[in-house]
């Protein structure tokens, strides 16, 4: 038997394929791109997720014939994208991402109402999905009009897997539509943005079956068995089941297009004010806390685009970890959520001077990364949450030198996973065997063997407290700059 973990992921869709064992077998990627017609917009288009989906299993069933006993699908997304749709289940317009900022005016004025913050447990920001209908209501009034289902990416694919409108708590909670003590759509928060539950999926926990497979896609894919399809979850919580981060101080650092800090708490404890997000994990009973910064990897990408190298080109000549130069960098270049809720603020340069190089802005890059994880460590630190050590994830996890920025910036020690399949797929892949029936959650979710550890570089600590500091201190003064 065979269970597929699908990772919607920002630049492209992920299929991993993993056996009886929850050992993979293998794995396939399609790419698409987020658009940016506008400064801090982003969109993607539906049928590009659908059709990356179909070219991933395709090569799937070409090179693995454990395919055709395929037993359980679940789907993670990136989170909070608002995909609308019509009464005949037509998608209205492009999917307007996580990562997208233009309701920031009808986040404020949704996060004025204190029923938000006091159900979800979470500030609205203004990538979360309420306010972009708010948006669309204020500036594309005629769609707003037509909107009769709103669903999030990893939902919207449950409906074309299984036909149901069903979505998971863990996705649902980045909407400012849930009550995350209580499980449940608020009909409270749903009524203040014009909408009722009626408009909403059914809810399920991640790790419960959301469905079946549709016949049609069954017989597209030559499956011999009847399919649950999972409720699935968000990327992250579901990266949390891939690394078995379920129980009080278990968490990672995620290194992808965003920068999240996780951590698997032991019951539900909002903290709004510090700007974390607190979330439904995607099994029952359970909650996480997370930070999240809006531009990690893509800080890199940026510096890699305008210099005319590579990610990997530029990190490859780094060499020994040195103390932090001269040169900071505010990671901000599409806004920032933890802990500056500031969709606003743009990245920024300081301490250049004529004898700096492209190696030295590469050091300034991945540390203004790591210092904004840090901000998120101290906001958990806040909260009581006391972690040794972290799972390292994400692509840009694959960069030595800045696991040990990262490890001595947070003074954390970083895990990294065997074998490196441990991202929100595996996470998916977890849920469809649970859901399946093939165990429970203690047997499925289990931490991965470490390979290798980074540690803090005690020689550094000092040097780079310093540079924290200092990056601490920019931010009123480059929002004086900027505004
Ligand atoms: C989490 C968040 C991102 C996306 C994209 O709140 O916005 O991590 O899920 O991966």
């Amino acid at each position: 038997m065979s269970y597929l973990g699908i990772d919607l992921g920002t630049s492209g869709l992920r299929a991993l394929l993993v056996g009886d064992d929850g050992q993979p077998v293998g794995a396939a990627e399609s790419h698409y791109h987020a658009r940016n017609p506008h400064p801090g917009w982003s969109e993607q288009d539906p049928a590009d997720w659908i059709t990356a989906f179909r070219d991933a299993v395709g090569q799937l069933r070409d090179r693995h014939p454990e395919f055709s006993d395929l037993r359980g699908i679940a789907v993670a997304g990136h989170m909070h994208g608002a995909t609308v749709l019509g009464a005949d289940d037509q998608v209205l317009r492009p999917c307007i991402l996580w990562n997208d900022t233009r309701s920031h005016v009808q986040a404020a004025s949704l996060d004025a109402q204190p029923e938000f913050r006091a159900l979800t447990g979470n500030i609205v920001f203004p990538g979360f999905t309420a306010p972009k209908l708010d948006w669309m209501a204020a500036q594309e009034p005629e769609l707003r009009a037509k909107v009769a289902h709103v669903l999030l990416p990893a939902a919207y694919l449950n409906l074309w897997l299984t036909g149901d409108h069903v979505g998971d708590l863990s996705d649902a909670s980045g909407t400012s539509w849930l009550d995350t003590a209580a499980r449940d759509w608020s009909d409270d928060l749903l009524g203040r943005t014009g909408l009722d539950r009626t408009e909403m999926p059914r809810l399920v926990e991640g790790s419960e079956p959301a469905g079946q497979l549709r016949a049609e896609l069954a017989a597209e894919w030559g499956l011999r068995n009847p399919v649950t399809v999972a409720g699935g979850a968000g990327d992250n919580a579901a990266a949390a089941c891939g690394i078995g981060a379920m129980t009080e101080g278990a968490g990672f650092v995620s290194l992808g297009t965003s920068g999240v800090l996780l951590m698997a708490r032991d019951g539900y404890r909002p903290a709004p004010e510090t700007a974390l997000h607190s979330f439904c994990h995607a099994v029952p009973d359970t909650w996480y806390q997370m930070g999240v910064m809006l531009s990690a990897t893509d800080c890199l990408n940026w510096l890699a685009r305008i210099t005319g190298a590579t990610p990997a080109d530029l990190t490859a000549g780094l060499g020994d970890l040195r103390a932090p130069g001269p040169v900071r960098f505010l990671p901000y270049l599409s806004g920032e959520r933890t802990p500056h809720n500031d969709p606003r603020i743009r990245g920024s340069f300081t301490g250049l001077a004529l004898a700096t190089d492209r190696d030295d802005m590469t050091r300034a890059v991945l540390e203004g990364v790591a210092f904004g994880l840090r901000d998120s460590l101290e906001a958990l630190r806040a909260t009581g949450a006391r972690p040794d050590s972290l799972m390292a994830i994400g692509g840009g996890a694959r960069s030595r030198y800045w696991l040990q920025v990262i490890a001595t910036a947070l003074d954390v020690t970083l895990d990294l996973p065997a074998g490196g399949e441990f991202g929100a797929a595996l996470g998916a892949a977890r849920l469809a065997m649970v859901a399946s029936g093939a165990g429970d959650v203690a047997q499925v979710m289990t931490p991965p063997q470490i390979t290798d550890r980074v540690a803090p570089d005690p020689a550094l600590r000092g040097a780079f407290d310093d540079a924290y500091q200092g990056f601490r201190a920019a931010y009123p003064a480059i929002l004086t700059a900027q505004r």
